[in-house]
Order: C-alpha cells, then structure tokens, then sequence
C-alpha cells in the first residue's frame, strides 16, 4: 500500500518528533492536537530540532524549509484524518483516552487507512477491537528522541495482517529507521526489558544500595549505556515508567515486575522527571547539567 498522507495525533514530545521524521522525509504530514498551543509548542520545537540538525551539517537548511511546510496543523481528529493513508496515534498514554480517540479516528478516516498507535504499553488487540478494522491496526513504537534513535518496535496485535505489517515495516526504513517486529504482550519487549532494569535501579536507591550517581556511572561505564538508569527514568517521565510497570505487574500477574514504593512515591509527588523539573536530578530549562536532586541529600 502506497503511504503518502499521515496524520499524527497527538502533539506532545513523541507526536512532534513523529511529525518531525515523516515530514523531513517527504511525507505530507498533518499533526492534530485539541489545543492550539500545544501545536504551536510542536512546530517551535521541530524547528528548534532541525536548526540543530543544520548546525551539524547533517541536513541542508532547504530541507529544514521543505520538512517545515510538509506539516499542517489542526485541532480536530474527525478533519486531521479525513485524506490519511496512514494515522499514528501519540495521545498521552492512558488506555480510555486512546480507545475513544480510536473510535473517533476509525469512524473518519479512509476505509483502507492503516491505524497505527504509538502506545509504549497498552495491548493493541485491545485499541483494535475499538475498531472496525482490527487487521489494519499495528503499533509503531517510536524511541525518544524520535530524529535520533534508529530504532520501531512494530508491534503485532491479535488480528494484524501480514500486509499491515509489511507496510508499516518497509515505510520504517523509509524513514532511515530500523523496525524490529514482535508480539502483543504487555510491555511488548522494549519496555519489558528496560523498565524492569530501571526499577530495579530505582530499588537498588531505596534500598540503599548505592547512591544515584554510583548506579548512573555504574551503568554508563560499565554496560556502555548512553545515560544512566535513573537519569533515563527522569528522561522518559517517571509518571509513564510508574504506568509500564503497573501494566507488566497486571498483564504478566507476577511479582517481580511490582514498582518500587519510592517511585510510587515520586510520581504521587509530582516528581516526574525532566517534564517537571525534578525527579532523581533537577532539570534548569537552557542547561544540560544534571544535578542529584536535593531531596536525595538530605
Ligand atoms: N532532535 C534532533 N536531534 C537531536 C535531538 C532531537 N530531539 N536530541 C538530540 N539530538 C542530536 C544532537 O544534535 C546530537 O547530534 P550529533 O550526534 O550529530 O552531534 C546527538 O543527537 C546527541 O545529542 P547531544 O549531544 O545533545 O546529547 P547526548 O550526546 O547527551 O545525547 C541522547 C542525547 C541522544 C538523548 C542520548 O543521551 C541517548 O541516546 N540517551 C538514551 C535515549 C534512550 O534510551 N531513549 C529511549 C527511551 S525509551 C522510549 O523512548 C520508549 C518508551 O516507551 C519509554
């Protein structure tokens, strides 16, 4: 099937930096998100994030031009989906929210339209039976940043069709990304195996095993990881690491994926990490120091 219209819902860190990759590679893209600030808040992002990919040299300024005009905006799902080949939905992760979105998506877009979530846990033959057409509906989990990590879990539901899956495979390496396919089972096998890690380092703290530099520096240098566990725990949202653990411990019924009660806590805290300004570290807008949070050296 020939992609060339793609609606993205959701304008959020995962949905502009959707946007962001399909428009850069010729794509028409059309980013839908109820509230208009935060659409504006996406296309300033986006261009701050090609701006930076100028300066590298690793795209020209014409094509930080063209990307830029290959992204509508619009505030309803019924309009932004109405001429989609595909749709890719990135709305906050929360299981009721997604499946009314999915309706709504369902009912307008094209009958042949691929139905594509970004979701980083929720079943897809869950989000597909909200549908009338459960075999074309697929996840397509996007790591963060989107413009850099190479890699797409594609993810298989129940009634997925070898056909949805090889499109949504082949358009991946479209997109200079490498897709990964696997089954739908909670946490899917990205977060099945990452967040169990970082909860465990969250446990290694509360415990007081080590401290958060002492894990952060353990993993960095000795396992090769770009950031530490707790450092990337801040980087993703600790409110969204609480909710995949809460998925593995429901969906797996087994002990070993319970939360940490001091990440429990954080969340309950409002501490989420970089979104907020603080969780293991603190975040100051412009800087790109990580500082241990106070709270931690009391
Ligand atoms: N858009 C475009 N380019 C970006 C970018 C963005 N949003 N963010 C960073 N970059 C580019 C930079 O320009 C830089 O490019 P060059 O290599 O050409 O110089 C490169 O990425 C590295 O960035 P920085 O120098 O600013 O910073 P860094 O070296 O510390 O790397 C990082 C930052 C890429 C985020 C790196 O720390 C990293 O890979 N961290 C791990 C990220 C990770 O694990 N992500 C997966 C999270 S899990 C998830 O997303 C799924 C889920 O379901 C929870």
């Amino acid at each position: 099937m020939l992609i060339q219209n793609v609606a993205i819902i959701g304008a959020g860190t995962m949905g502009n930096g959707i946007a962001h990759v399909f428009a850069q590679y010729g794509f028409a893209v059309t980013l839908v998100d109820v509230q208009d600030q935060q659409l504006e808040k996406a296309i300033q992002t986006i261009a701050k994030n090609l701006d930076r990919q100028v300066s590298k040299g690793s795209i020209t300024e014409a094509i930080k031009t063209q990307t830029l005009q290959n992204i509508t905006t619009v505030n309803t799902v019924a309009t932004g989906v109405a001429t989609a080949d595909l749709v890719v939905e990135a709305a906050t992760e929360n299981s009721e929210l997604k499946l009314k979105i999915f309706q709504q998506i369902d009912e307008a877009a094209p009958l042949a339209a691929i139905l594509a979530t970004n979701t980083s846990s929720i079943s897809i033959t869950k989000i597909a039976a909200a549908t009338k057409r459960p075999d074309k509906v697929i996840g397509m989990h996007f790591m963060n940043p989107v413009p850099v990590m190479k890699l797409v879990e594609v993810i298989n539901g129940y009634a997925t069709t070898a056909d949805t899956t090889h499109t949504i495979v082949e358009l991946s390496k479209q997109l200079g990304k490498i897709p990964s396919v696997v089954n739908d089972y909670p946490g899917f096998i990205a977060n099945k195996v990452l967040m169990p890690m970082i909860n465990e380092a969250i446990y290694s703290l509360y415990e007081g095993i080590a401290d958060i530099e002492s894990i952060d520096t353990i993993m960095k240098l000795g396992m090769g990881h770009p950031m530490g566990p707790l450092q990337l725990a801040d980087f993703i949202g600790l409110d969204i690491c609480l909710s995949i653990m809460q998925v593995l411990y429901q969906g797996y019924g087994n002990p070993k994926y319970a939360p940490c009660p001091l990440l429990v806590n954080m969340v309950t805290a409002g501490k989420l990490g970089v979104k907020s300004g603080e969780g293991f570290y603190t975040y100051t807008p412009g800087s790109k120091a990580w500082v241990v949070s106070s709270n931690f050296n009391k």
